[in-house]
C-alpha cells in the first residue's frame, strides 16, 4: 500500500496526540478517527482536522491502518485492554514496556523531543526510537517514520529506557537548572539575557564538541574560594544550595579535586 493512502486513528487529546496527528497529516496520512474521554478537549485538539470523526474505543480500529495510543504512561496498558485485540497499536512513550499491551500487533514510536500542544515544530529534526512486536511491524513503522525524519533508530526496550534516562538528564534537568538560573537573576533584579548567550553557545558547540571539552567554571578549576563564597550567598535558599553543592561535588570528583 502507498504510505500516503494510510489512515490512522488517535486516542488522547494531549500534547503528543496533537503533534503526531499534525505530523502525520502534514506528511499525507489521513486522520479519520479520534477518541478522548473529555469531549471539549477532543474538539480543541482535533479542530484542525475537518475529516476526523469521534470514535468510541471499541470501534477505533475499524478501517484504519494503525491507532496511536497517546495517553499518560501508566494508562497505556489499561487503555489497550479496552481496545479490540486486532487493533494495530503504536504508543509514543520512552519509558513504557509494550509487551503487556493487549494487542498482538504493537509498536513504539518515541520522539525524543518536548512536544507542547500548539507549538510549531520541524518534525524532520526530531529523532525517533522505534520498536515493534514483529519484523513486519518494525519495517512498517520504519517506512512511516522515514517519511517524517531521517533520524529513525531501531531500539529494544532496554536501549529505549536508557535513552529516556539520557533525555531526562539532557533536557529535563537542564531545564530545571535554567529555571533556577533565571530565578537567581530575577532575585538580583537582572535580566535573563545575562545567561542566554552562554546557553546558546553551549547548544551550538555541543553539536560538534563533547561536553567534557566545553566545561569551564570554578569547580573544574578547583577554585574553592569562589565555591565557598557561592555556597555562603546561597545559605538562605537551601533548595538552590543543595543542587549547587551536589553538582559541584560531582564536578570536583570528575576533575580530581577534593570534595566540599
Ligand atoms: N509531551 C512530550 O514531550 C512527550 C515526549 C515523548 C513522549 N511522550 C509520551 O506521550 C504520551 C502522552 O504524553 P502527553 O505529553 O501527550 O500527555 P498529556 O498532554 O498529559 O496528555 C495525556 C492524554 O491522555 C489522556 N488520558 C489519560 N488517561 C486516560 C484514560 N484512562 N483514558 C483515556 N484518555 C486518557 C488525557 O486525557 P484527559 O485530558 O482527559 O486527562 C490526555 O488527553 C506519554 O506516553 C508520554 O510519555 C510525551
Amino acid at each position: 500500500m502507498y504510505l500516503c493512502l494510510m489512515k490512522f486513528a488517535v486516542i488522547g487529546s494531549g500534547n503528543v496526540a496533537w503533534h503526531y496527528s499534525k505530523m502525520w497529516s502534514d506528511a499525507g496520512f489521513t486522520l479519520t478517527k479520534a477518541y478522548a474521554r473529555n469531549i471539549e478537549k477532543w474538539k480543541i485538539c482535533y479542530a484542525q482536522f475537518p475529516e476526523v470523526a469521534f470514535s468510541e474505543l471499541s470501534e477505533i480500529h475499524h478501517d484504519v491502518d494503525f491507532v496511536l495510543l497517546a495517553v499518560t504512561d501508566h494508562q497505556i496498558v489499561p487503555v489497550s485492554h479496552l481496545l479490540h485485540q486486532d487493533a494495530v497499536i503504536f504508543h509514543p512513550s520512552g519509558a513504557t514496556d509494550a509487551a503487556a499491551i493487549n494487542q498482538k500487533n504493537w509498536g513504539v514510536i518515541w520522539g525524543i523531543y518536548s512536544f507542547v500542544k500548539g507549538q510549531a515544530l520541524d518534525y524532520a529534526q526530531i529523532p525517533f526510537c522505534i520498536e515493534g512486536s514483529n519484523e513486519h511491524t518494525v519495517q512498517l513503522i520504519e517506512k512511516i517514520m522515514h517519511s517524517i525524519s531521517p533520524a529513525v533508530y531501531r531500539t529494544h526496550l532496554e536501549q529505549r529506557q536508557k535513552a529516556h534516562i539520557a533525555a531526562v538528564f539532557g533536557n529535563n534537568f537542564i531545564t530545571l537548572l535554567l529555571q533556577t538560573s533565571f530565578e537567581v537573576l530575577k532575585e538580583a533584579n537582572l535580566p535573563v539575557d545575562l545567561v542566554t548567550p552562554t546557553l546558546l553557545q553551549l547548544a551550538t558547540n555541543v553539536q560538534h564538541q563533547t561536553p567534557e571539552t566545553l566545561q569551564t567554571g570554578p569547580a573544574k578549576r578547583g577554585d574553592f574560594s569562589t565555591l565557598t563564597k557561592h555556597l555562603a550567598i546561597l545559605s538562605d535558599r537551601p533548595d538552590w544550595k543543595s543542587i549547587y553543592l551536589h553538582l559541584t561535588n560531582e564536578l570536583l570528583k570528575k576533575y580530581e579535586h577534593r570534595e566540599l
